[in-house]
């Protein structure tokens, strides 16, 4: 019995061992633990005709090697259904000598988006919020809250995209709409950037485009002068452009600030003489500013007799254009790789 018992040991584990897939070892559990031919079953069944002495001394042998041929049997199941050490090692295999993709594969960031971030970074470091709004808005905000009532001329500074069966929205001209939803929401004082999309039904050129960038900002405070909303845009020209930019402001009409202006630089293309790109003006306009109408104040919910206060509009493309000196804004839209890839 004895013998018997070590042949078994022996044999099975080697032929466990050797199995090439669940079949083969299917086969050989049936060898040894089948019910009715099983060799191992087959010793058990002959222990009642043992002595007691000898059942007492083969009984525990014969349990251990069951236990050790099921326990051999599970581990090469496992093996089987998970794939083995070595198939798992080549299936999650890093090949740390492969080269490194080309980086351009990964894209990088728009030329506008550098330029938001880059001024997000600057504003923010000045207290501001940064804020985002609707670019499908409503004609209140767009226009009438900035009092620009209906029928208003001033409606026609900025061709509008009107939305077919909806008569009450627009495809946001500009992002001060933002300014009185911004004072809607968090009240004075307040201190807050917009940068986003904005749509205009234009005749598009090398200056203008369909759909170009503005960031807008609105400071509510008490005390606040046009010297702070000068100061403000003399701070953003020389961050983008260096110390030496010359700032020009002009008188310019628009219903929601009073007094109102227009702001200019120094043309990049011909450094202040004249080309196709600043209409031979030497500058090209960059924002549009000034202190807060009473009337958007109060449709913001703020008391003008104790706030007041500034905003601005810069031309975000603009500032792009003049950063990296575009002089085609329609570049910046047209998704021509061989001018991203510049960036
Ligand atoms: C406005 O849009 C006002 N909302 C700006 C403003 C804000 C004034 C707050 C006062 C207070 P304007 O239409 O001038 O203003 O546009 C502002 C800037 O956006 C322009 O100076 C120009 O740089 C840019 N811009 C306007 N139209 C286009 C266009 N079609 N393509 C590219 N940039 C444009």
């Amino acid at each position: 019995m004895q013998d018997t018992i070590q042949k078994i040991t022996t044999e099975s584990k080697a032929a466990i061992h050797s199995a090439k897939n669940m079949a083969e070892l299917e086969v050989i559990e049936n060898k040894y633990l089948g019910r009715k031919q099983g060799e191992l079953t087959a010793l058990m069944q002959k222990m009642k005709d043992l002595s007691v002495e000898e059942r007492k001394q083969f009984g525990p042998a014969l349990n251990e090697l069951k236990k050790l041929i099921e326990n051999e049997i599970e581990i090469k199941k496992q093996e089987f259904e998970n794939g083995s050490w070595n198939e798992l090692a080549e299936k999650e295999r890093i090949d740390i000598t492969q080269p490194a993709l080309p980086k351009k594969q990964f894209g990088h960031l728009h030329p506008n988006t550098l330029v938001q971030r880059d001024l997000e970074d600057l504003f923010t470091s000045m207290g501001f919020l940064v804020l985002d709004g609707p670019e499908l808005e409503s004609d209140y905000y767009n226009f009438s809250a900035l009092n620009i009532p209906e029928t208003h001329p001033a409606r026609d500074m900025q061709d509008t995209f009107y939305i077919k069966n909806h008569a009450d929205w627009v495809m946001r001209t500009h992002t001060s709409p933002m300014q009185v939803r911004a004072m809607q929401k968090y009240g004075a004082p307040l201190r807050a950037i917009v940068p986003g999309k904005c749509y205009r039904n234009e005749a598009t050129d090398v200056r203008h485009e369909h759909t170009f960038y503005q960031m807008e900002g609105v400071v509510v405070d008490k005390g606040i002068s046009f010297g702070h909303l000068k100061g403000v845009l003399e701070v953003v020209a020389k961050h983008l452009y260096g110390e030496n930019t010359a700032v020009r402001l002009r008188p310019k009409f628009y219903p929601f600030v009073e007094p109102g202006v227009n702001g200019e630089v120094t043309c990049f293309t011909c450094a202040g003489k004249g080309c196709r790109l600043c209409k031979n003006t030497g500058w090209l306009e960059i924002f549009g500013a000034g202190m807060i109408h009473p009337n958007v104040l109060k449709e913001g919910g703020i008391d003008s007799k104790v706030y007041s206060g500034f905003a601005f509009g810069f031309g975000l493309t603009r500032l792009v254009m003049l950063k990296y000196g575009i002089d085609d804004i329609r570049l910046l839209e047209s998704g021509n790789l061989k001018f991203l890839e510049q960036f």
